[in-house]
């Protein structure tokens, strides 16, 4: 049954009403709608009626589900869970084998032109697609049947968007992203090794809203998230304008944080909101944990340009400037407040979606203060 009321589920894990109304409108001003759209973004999400959701998993690492299930404050992964009905996951399924099948196959029957069918991992097509059977299955076949049931189909990670590590060369499958199997089909792609689980809530949220995919870029990915180059609002970007560079891991550069460019850094040249949302709870991503980006996100540059190749800052046309201009004494270990990282966040997220983290790190804040 669909019956269930998202506010009373989380009301038990110690959220409030009003904790529930500030993440839909942070979540909104997150997809550049205007605040007001949060009330409605809550009503969309309190419906008793979810709609179902099929999620397949091909070649994959299964690390976007993980990733989803790894955020924990304001417990979005039972926030996601409680918006929708999973109706099928192989990670998540209880039941497995001719079980699991059979539901899945009933839940798809019961909903043709209702589900929302959600694809993680890539799609192997050499060879008849043998390289990867569900249930002696070819999974491109799965994929083709299910979508041609479902609603909307969602490519959630590089796997799923564009064949990601399993389509780098030589790609012995013959892997391929979703869109590629399904031509003229519209495919959502929420890609990132792994995706970032705010941006999917963020696009399940809108669908369930607007019963409509957000406005997408030319490669499927919803603009709200993939708009803006990771270098725009990386907080080494001050170091990169003043040509501080790490020179190589573990020198003194590095242990300072400056930019990483050198290293072979893909911020430049690759479309996310990573530097301004962060991952999980702790709102670090690879760049603040000292790793270059290798530009997982893009299509042309994280599974095919080589790690420690320096980005082509001419051919992708870029000197946007930045759009955080913070002190280029910056040190980890700094003594910037919680707070004042918060109202920066929100400030900059206002615009171009740092919402969710502004929200996460004020009320941290909040909590501490409390204690
Ligand atoms: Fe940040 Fe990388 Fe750009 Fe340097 S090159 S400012 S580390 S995104
Ligand atoms: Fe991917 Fe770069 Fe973000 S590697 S996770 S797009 S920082």
């Amino acid at each position: 049954m669909n019956e269930l009321n998202v506010v009373s589920k989380l009301s038990a894990r110690g959220y409030s009403r009003r904790d529930f109304l500030k993440l839909c409108t942070v979540m909104a001003a997150s997809m550049g709608l205007p605040l007001s759209a949060g009330e409605k973004i809550a009503s969309a999400v309190e419906s008793p009626t979810r709609p179902p959701v099929i999620w397949i998993s091909g070649q994959g690492c299964t690390g976007c589900t993980e990733s989803l299930l790894r955020t924990t404050h304001p417990t979005l992964e039972h926030l996601i869970l409680d918006m929708i009905s999973l109706d099928y996951n192989e990670t998540l399924n209880a039941g497995a084998g001719h079980q699991a099948e059979k539901f899945m196959e009933q839940s798809i029957e019961k909903n043709i032109g209702k589900f929302v069918l959600v694809v993680e991992g890539s799609i192997p097509t050499k060879d008849g697609g043998i390289y990867c059977k569900v249930a002696g299955t070819p999974f491109v076949d799965i994929v083709k049947n299910t979508a041609s049931k479902a609603a909307a189909v969602i490519a959630i990670g590089s796997c799923a968007s564009w064949g990601g590590i399993p389509s780098a060369e030589p790609n012995p499958t013959g892997a391929k992203g979703v869109s590629k199997v399904l031509p003229g089909a519209t495919v959502m792609n929420i890609p990132g090794c792994p995706a970032n689980a705010y941006n999917f809530t963020s696009a399940v949220a809108y669908y369930l809203t607007y019963k409509k995919l957000p406005a997408l870029d030319k490669q499927g990915r919803p603009k709200f998230a993939y708009s803006r180059l990771i270098h725009e609002n990386c907080e080494r970007r001050p170091h990169f304008d003043a040509g501080r560079f790490a020179e190589k891991f573990g020198d003194e550069g590095h242990k300072l944080g400056y930019c990483l460019y050198k290293l072979g850094c893909k911020g430049p040249v690759t479309y996310n909101n990573c530097s301004i949302l962060g991952f999980c709870d702790v709102g670090s991503w690879p760049v603040k944990a000292g790793h270059p980006c290798f530009g997982c996100s893009e299509e042309d540059v994280g599974f095919s340009i080589p790690q420690f190749v320096e980005a082509d800052l001419e051919k992708h046309s870029l000197f946007t400037p930045s759009a955080t201009p913070a002190d280029i004494t910056y040190q980890r270990g700094g003594n910037t407040t919680a707070t004042a990282a918060g109202l920066v966040g929100l400030a900059v997220g206002a615009a171009l979606g740092a919402g969710v983290v502004a929200s996460r790190k004020l009320k941290s804040e909040e909590e501490a203060s409390n204690q």
